[in-house]
C-alpha cells in the first residue's frame, strides 16, 4: 500500500444516519398505524459498564421516539424473580422488544434467562430461535454488534463476496454470529481463537480482518495484510483510563485500506441495530 493511509470508518456518523432513518419510520408508524415502538431494558445489579450501556439505550430510544422502560433490580434478585419480570415483558403489549443486560450475577443462569424471552421480542438476537434462524440462512432478529459490522461494510460499499475474512474471537455475541453473516454473503471465513497455533500466519491472509478478542493491542501492524479492511470490535479500558481496541491503530492505519477506530467505530452501531430490530418487531405486531 506504500504510504497510503487507511480510510477511517465513521461509525458515529453511520449510526446517526441509521437512527435518523429509524426516527422517520417511527413517526410514520405512529401516524399511519398508531404504533409507538417500545423497548425495555432489564439491569440486574450495579455493574458500572452495564449502567452506562443501559443509559445509552434509554437515550437512544428517546431520540428516535420510542417508548422506553427500564427495570433496575438489586444484585441479589433471584432467578425466579427475574423470570417473572421477563414473563411480564413477554405479555406487555406496549413493549415490542426487550433485553436483559449481560452479564447477570453468577447465581442466575444466563441461558435460562435468554430462553425465557419471547423470540419475537428478543431484539438482542440471543435466543436459540434467533440463533437457529441465522444458522439456517433465514435470520429473524440478528445479534446487534455483528449486524452493525455488516451495516458498516455495506454503507462503505466494501465488497464481501469471495473475500478472505478472518475473525479473531469466537464469542456467541460477536465471533460466531458474524461468521454466519459473512458466510451468508459469500465470504470465505476463518475463525481464530486462543488455541489457534499461528495467529499471525492466519490474520495475514485476511482481506477482511475482524478483531473481537477483547485483548488490547493484540493485532499489530505486521499481522495485517496490505490493503485489508480492519474491523476492531475490542473495547478495552487501560489503567490510564484510555479506551483502546484490539488493534494497534496507528500501525494498522499504514497497512489497511479501511479501519474502524475505537471509540467511534463498531460501538455506536450496536444501539442503532438494537433500535432497528425493535422497530421491525413493532411493525409486525398488531397495535394495541
Ligand atoms: N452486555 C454487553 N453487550 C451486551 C449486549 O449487546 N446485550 C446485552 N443484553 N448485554 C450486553
Amino acid at each position: 500500500m506504500g504510504e497510503d493511509m487507511a480510510v477511517v470508518i465513521d461509525g458515529k456518523k453511520i449510526s446517526q444516519d441509521v437512527r435518523d432513518e429509524i426516527r422517520e419510520k417511527t413517526l410514520r408508524l405512529r401516524k399511519e398505524r398508531g404504533i409507538v415502538p417500545g423497548l425495555a431494558v432489564v439491569l440486574v445489579g450495579d455493574d458500572p459498564a452495564s449502567q452506562i450501556y443501559v443509559r445509552g439505550k434509554k437515550n437512544a430510544c428517546r431520540e428516535v421516539g420510542f417508548l422506553s422502560k427500564e427495570f433496575r433490580l438489586p444484585s441479589d434478585t433471584s432467578e425466579k424473580k427475574l423470570l417473572d419480570v421477563i414473563d411480564g415483558l413477554n405479555r406487555d403489549r406496549e413493549i415490542h422488544g426487550f433485553l436483559v443486560q449481560l452479564p447477570v450475577p453468577e447465581h442466575i443462569r444466563t441461558d435460562a434467562i435468554i430462553e425465557a424471552i419471547d423470540p419475537r421480542k428478543d431484539v438482542d438476537g440471543f435466543h436459540p430461535y434467533n440463533v437457529g434462524r441465522l444458522f439456517s440462512g433465514n435470520p429473524y432478529h440478528r445479534s446487534c454488534t455483528p449486524a452493525g459490522i455488516m451495516e458498516l461494510l455495506d454503507r462503505y460499499e466494501i465488497e464481501i463476496k469471495g473475500k478472505e475474512a478472518v475473525i479473531v474471537g469466537r464469542s456467541n455475541i460477536v465471533g460466531k454470529p458474524l461468521t454466519l453473516m459473512l458466510l451468508e454473503r459469500h465470504a470465505t471465513v476463518t475463525v481464530c481463537h486462543t488455541r489457534t497455533r499461528d495467529l499471525a500466519e492466519v490474520t495475514r491472509r485476511a482481506e477482511i480482518l475482524v478483531a473481537a478478542a477483547g485483548n488490547p493491542g493484540m493485532i499489530s501492524g505486521d499481522m495485517i495484510r496490505g490493503g485489508a479492511v480492519v474491523i476492531d470490535v475490542g473495547i478495552n479500558r487501560l489503567e490510564t483510563g484510555k479506551l483502546v481496541g484490539d488493534v494497534v491503530f496507528a500501525d494498522a492505519c499504514k497497512k489497511a485500506s479501511y479501519i474502524t477506530p475505537v471509540p467511534g467505530g463498531v460501538g455506536p452501531m450496536t444501539i442503532a441495530i438494537l433500535l432497528r430490530n425493535t422497530l421491525a418487531a413493532a411493525s409486525v405486531l398488531l397495535p394495541g
